[in-house]
């Protein structure tokens, strides 16, 4: 029986910790604020951001909604990003990804002012991260780490592998595993006998984006697994692993949903917080 590791519970503790902290600073006279911008309607998309939304509200945030039609052009999104980079009440400015593929998605990314990068998208935070310096950690893998903290679950010495290498998760992932001490190998599409390097994980991060691929057989008894995936099917929101094979196999494991879902959320909380807390110096 594995210990299911609850992300809505270490979440509640992470958003409680940010709200003391907004609570401090709304005190000083600051009000942590966070500009959502989301452009289009896909319903996954306006989903999240609602989430985030109402995280913000919990937590003592003020989200400031900019909704963009479908049809917004490049020189539109780019002039909301100047004018959210110049206002001095917005902290943290989040453009919820993917944007429509008539706009330039890294583009966007570059133009945000790097100290209100809350997403930790940016090429200086990634660069701060590389650098093992302080800066804005990407959401999903800096939950992930948090997690593990929760349950006392120390990378140090571990072999861990990663599979993914997405900018958002699986590069920054390895990044955050390796500052901790692991011995991290990250896998891909391209990756030889998956399962086999997988099987040597004492950890193991799947951000596949493939439902259920990481069965029993890519798992060495005893691991510990996380699931980034989130995966929409016909039977529901699912991850990159097979919980019900996976769950007798490991130690530990994170669900779908419940897992680092409510854990990227959180991350937002405390990194749009940090923002306000630097802006406030
Ligand atoms: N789309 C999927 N995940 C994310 C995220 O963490 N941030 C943003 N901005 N968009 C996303």
């Amino acid at each position: 029986m594995a210990t299911i590791i609850d992300g809505n519970a270490v979440a509640a503790v992470v958003r409680e910790r940010a709200a003391r902290e907004a609570g401090e600073l709304l005190a000083r006279g600051v009000r942590p604020c966070l500009a959502v911008v989301l452009v289009g309607d896909d319903p996954a998309s306006a989903s999240y951001v609602r989430m985030k939304e109402r995280d913000c509200e919990a937590v003592g945030i003020e989200s400031r909604d900019h909704r963009l039609a479908g049809s917004t052009t490049q020189a539109d999104l780019d002039a909301l990003i100047d004018r959210l980079n110049g206002d001095p009440s917005v902290h943290g400015i989040l453009v919820q990804m993917p944007l429509p593929k008539h706009l330039d998605a890294e583009s966007v990314i570059e133009r945000i002012a790097p100290a209100k990068d809350v997403d930790g998208f940016h090429p200086e935070s990634l660069g701060l991260l590389v650098r093992g310096l302080p800066g804005f950690r990407a959401c999903t893998p800096a939950g992930v780490m948090e997690m593990l903290k929760a349950y006392g679950i120390d990378p140090t010495g571990m072999r861990a592998v990663v599979v993914g290498r997405s900018v958002i998760v699986g590069k920054p992932m390895a990044l955050m595993l390796m500052e901790t001490n692991a011995t991290v190998t990250v896998c891909h599409s391209r990756t030889r006998d998956l399962a086999a390097v997988c099987r040597e994980a004492d950890l193991l991060v799947a951000a596949i984006g493939r439902p259920k691929m990481i069965t029993a057989e890519y798992v060495k008894p005893g691991a510990v697994v996380i699931d980034v995936g989130i995966n929409r099917t016909g039977e529901g929101m699912v991850g990159d692993v097979d919980f019900a094979g996976v769950e007798p196999v490991a130690s530990a494991i994170s669900p779908v949903p419940g897992g680092v879902g409510p854990m990227t959320r959180a991350m937002l909380m405390v990194n749009t917080v940090a923002a306000a807390a630097g802006a406030a110096g």
